[in-house]
């Protein structure tokens, strides 16, 4: 048991610094381009691309709890727990669904971007892993930015806030939040950074454009 929680934080603390220390590469995250901007959230149009995603069994309510253990998971898949043994490189951020009631049937999950290099074609993962690949297609999200550490008791107030504007702002419009029953915290930075902390609350949107 012991050798196991060590385990998993070593994992977890060679994964940060992968992920967030000062690497002479840059992190690569999926495209998108800006197409509205208001005082406290944007609007985003992220390209088609390819997700891998770690979903959590059921039972689980804590947001940091799954961000964690569906990180490490990812993580071992990253590194050549797939079928091809194949290495991707980290990229950010780092995504969690969170449902956004507790009679949600919506279960937790965190989602990593694939790696450019594997975009059109990723690994499938080891089947112990029980990872999804997902393919999400053109998508227009709402972002509010926010500050220091996403935690279980400050998130829900974030996603209130930005469907509170949006609300404000899509009256009267063919403009709609897609699904409110669950929403989506992005984390860039690792933990250890306790200054300039950037994390997002994410929901997706409809009606913009012709193509989302
Ligand atoms: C969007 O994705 C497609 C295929 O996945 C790619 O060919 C295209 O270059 C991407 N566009 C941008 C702006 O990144
Ligand atoms: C993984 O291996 C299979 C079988 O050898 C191969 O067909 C496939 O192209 C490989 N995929 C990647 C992403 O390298
Ligand atoms: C948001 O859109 C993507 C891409 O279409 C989709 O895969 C994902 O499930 C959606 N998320 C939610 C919470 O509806
Ligand atoms: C946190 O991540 C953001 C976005 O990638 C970056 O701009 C910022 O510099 C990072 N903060 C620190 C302290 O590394």
């Amino acid at each position: 048991m012991e050798t196991t929680i060590m385990c998993f934080l070593y994992y977890l603390f060679i994964a940060i610094f992968h992920f967030f220390g000062n690497s002479v590469y840059a992190i690569e995250s999926p495209k998108y381009i800006v197409i509205q901007t208001e005082l406290d959230f944007e609007i985003r149009l992220y390209n088609e691309s390819s997700w891998i995603s770690a979903t959590s069994s059921s039972g689980t309510n804590s947001f940091e709890q799954s961000t964690k253990t569906g990180f490490h998971r990812l993580y071992q898949y990253i590194r050549g727990a797939n079928l091809n043994s194949s290495k991707l490189a980290i990229t950010a951020p780092i995504l969690t669904r969170i449902p956004s009631t507790i009679s949600s049937e919506v279960s937790y999950s965190v989602r990593m971007y694939v790696s450019p290099h594997f975009q059109g074609k990723p690994p499938q993962s080891n089947p112990e892993l029980k990872l999804q690949l997902e393919k999400w297609k053109t998508q227009c999200i709402a972002v509010r930015k926010f500050n220091g550490y996403a935690k279980d008791d400050n998130i829900n107030k974030e996603f209130e806030a930005l469907v509170s504007s949006l609300n404000k702002h899509l009256d009267g419009t063919s403009t709609m939040m897609q699904d409110t029953s669950s929403y989506t915290i992005a984390q860039y930075n690792a933990s250890f950074r306790n200054t300039e902390r950037v994390n997002e609350v994410w929901i997706n949107v409809s009606g913009f454009r012709t193509d989302c």
